[in-house]
């Protein structure tokens, strides 16, 4: 069931509705090849540090004048033909009430680790005003960029990663022991965060935002029949409440996963660089677009004739895809040099639509 746009919406969707991306998104075949890039705003930009000195990373999103600088800067830079608004997955938990951190070179860093039924209760529902910087935000890029803005959430399993385990990590022991040792709890858990992540991304697309993607990065270290039962649900109802615009739905390592996670609801299916396109469209199937799958390690070091190489040969197994947005497998490194990023551009864009 899809629920009726408000006005701003309407129009900001509306207004890219015939563009690339967006057409891409829709299994419509667009005049050229869509390119954004996973955190195109961020440390490969001099001028993305230079507005960021002195600002710390959770007050810079906050700040609708720097959230809307920084989401234009890879517009302007890379003439890329989609925005993804700056701001973290950790901005709805921080904006309930969440005593977090986000440290350089670290991640999230949760003050109290949830991991019993008193800290899941403690998680509170997103209302009023808690986000009014991203209603603003969002507002002027829908209504000024010449591209549609990409709002993003945390899936539940990854924000539940991140809050149990109390930051980032590599095995998510704790996380799964509350997921087999206490399902009712973890189910209680994911419930809330679906229902943060379902209200934050309406906030978004209430303000503007014409696709928004769930982020559920962390997610490959599941099996399908763990992510089947204990986090599809989870998702399923965040896409679900979303559905009047379209839904991309990203995790890493998630091979095993992607027909899963299409299942869940989503319009487009991220890839990282693991599984090629052509074998991603197989095991997704029919009826789903796919978004990727640049390795973001060959964008940072191999030279340009590698480099190249692989744009053309992602894009020749794109085509096996009922449409196809080209990103990278993950985001942009730090390392990166915006140039090649510009020519990898130039490249997608130049690139004959099959
Ligand atoms: O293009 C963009 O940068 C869009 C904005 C964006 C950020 N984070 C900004 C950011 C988006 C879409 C995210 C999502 C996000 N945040 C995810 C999902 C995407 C992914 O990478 O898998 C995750 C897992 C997080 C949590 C998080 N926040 C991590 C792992 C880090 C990196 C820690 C580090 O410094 O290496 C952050 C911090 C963060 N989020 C930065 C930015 C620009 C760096 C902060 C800084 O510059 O100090």
């Amino acid at each position: 069931m899809t629920t009726p746009l408000p006005a701003s919406a309407v129009a900001a969707g509306s207004r890219h509705a015939d563009g690339a991306f967006l057409r891409a998104c829709r299994r419509q075949r667009p005049r050229h090849h869509p390119v954004w890039f996973m955190r195109q705003a961020g440390r490969a930009l001099p001028e993305y540090k230079a507005a960021r000195e002195g600002v710390a990373m959770l007050d810079s999103c906050r700040r609708p004048d720097l959230v809307v600088e920084i989401t234009t800067q890879p517009v302007r830079r890379y003439g890329v033909d989609a925005a993804v608004l700056f701001s973290d997955i950790v901005v709805p938990l921080a904006a309930v009430g969440v005593d977090l951190d986000i440290v350089p070179g670290v991640g999230p860093v949760i003050a109290s680790p949830v991991r019993d039924r008193a800290g899941v209760a403690a998680i509170r529902s997103l209302e009023g005003d808690d986000v009014d910087f991203v209603t603003e935000a969002v507002r002027a890029l829908a209504a000024d960029l010449p591209v549609p803005v990409i709002g993003f959430a945390g899936a539940p399993f990854t924000l539940a990663s991140y809050l149990v385990e109390g930051g980032p990590s590599r095995q998510h022991l704790r996380t799964k022991a509350l997921m087999y040792a206490e399902p009712a709890l973890w189910h209680a858990l994911l419930e809330r965060l679906a229902a943060l992540a379902s209200a934050f991304l309406r906030v978004q697309i209430d303000a503007g935002a014409a696709a928004v993607q769930l982020f559920d990065s962390w997610v490959g270290t599941l099996s399908e029949a763990d992510y089947r039962r204990h986090v599809l649900p989870h998702s399923a109802a965040v896409l679900a409440s979303v559905a009047d615009v379209p839904r991309i739905h990203f995790g890493v390592g998630t091979g095993e996963l992607l027909r899963a996670m299409g299942e869940a609801g989503a319009d487009v299916v991220g890839v990282d660089w693991r599984v090629p396109l052509d074998e991603a469209a197989r095991r997704v199937g029919p009826g789903r677009a796919l978004q990727g799958n640049l390795d973001p390690a060959v964008v940072a070091t191999a030279p340009w004739g590698v480099v190249a190489a692989a744009v053309d040969d992602m894009l020749e197994r794109g085509r096996a895809a009922e449409g196809h947005v080209v990103n990278l497998g993950h985001g942009v490194l730090p390392e990166t040099d915006p140039d090649v990023l510009t020519r990898v551009v130039e490249r997608v864009h130049a690139a004959p639509v099959g």
